[in-house]
């Protein structure tokens, strides 16, 4: 086997402590995703998502990667052949847990953007919407998250490592959210063994050939010494 692409999803940082989205009492229980997760939202109240953003960088500057992160920092290390990492998640879990190459396709919590000119720098832990870019002052700094309604990032890329995988897994992902819940078929379409690392059954978990149901801490661990 030559080349993995991983992709994962808010599950394997649930037992971090990170909430999940769409769990039992998950953050789309708690706050409308066109309130807090669009442009739109932003544009018509930016206190409420920058409250909504610096209480989930405050709690995930706590969190600590869990077994499953770690797990696939090993398999990073130890496969001989070429390992793809995508995250969904915008947490900084897998790069604390020593991933070395991570691709944030929906941004992260630790990166704030400017809207007017693009520049890019590390997030304070609160931001607010007085702050000026550092690089041109306008006061239209956002979180560097990429919201409903807006493209991910390098999916050029993201494509093109599908076309060449060998085995694709998805872990800790509900598998109802586009672009990366088409990633599987993808994947398959160029020939690719498809698992599902997962509590419970995706919304597509039809298109997986195997599917490991269970917690990620315990799962991931057990699956990356199959691999290795
Ligand atoms: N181990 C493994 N899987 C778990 C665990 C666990 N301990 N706990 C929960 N899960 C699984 C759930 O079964 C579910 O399939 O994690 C998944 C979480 O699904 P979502 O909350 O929908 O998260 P995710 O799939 O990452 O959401 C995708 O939606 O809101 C947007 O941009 C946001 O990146 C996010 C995207």
């Amino acid at each position: 086997m030559k080349k993995i692409v991983i992709l994962t999803g808010a599950g394997i940082s649930a037992e971090s402590g990170l909430g999940t989205f769409r769990d039992e009492g998950g953050l789309w229980a708690q706050h409308r995703i066109e309130d807090v997760a669009t442009p739109e939202g932003f544009a018509r109240n930016p206190d409420l998502v920058h409250d909504f953003y610096n209480a989930r960088r405050a709690q995930a500057r706590t969190a600590k990667p869990n077994e499953a992160h770690v797990a696939l920092a090993k398999l990073e290390r130890e496969f001989q052949g070429e390992l793809i990492l995508v995250t969904q998640n915008v947490d900084s879990l897998h790069a604390a847990a020593g991933s070395q190459h991570v691709m944030h396709m929906h941004g992260f919590l630790d990166g704030a953007l400017c809207a007017s000119c693009d520049a890019r720098w590390p997030a304070p832990l609160a931001m607010n919407k007085t702050m000026k870019c550092p690089t041109c002052a306008a006061q239209t700094t956002r979180p560097d998250i990429v919201w409903f309604g807006e493209m991910p990032y390098q999916m050029d890329e993201i494509y093109h490592h599908l076309s060449e995988a060998d085995l694709f897994a998805a872990i800790g992902t509900s598998g109802n959210v586009y672009p990366a819940a088409g990633f599987v078929q993808e994947a398959s379409a160029f020939g690719a063994l498809t698992v599902e690392l997962n509590l419970e059954p995706s919304a597509v978990v039809s298109q997986f050939e195997q599917t490991i149901f269970g917690k990620a801490s315990a799962c991931v661990p057990e699956w990356v010494e199959s691999l290795l």
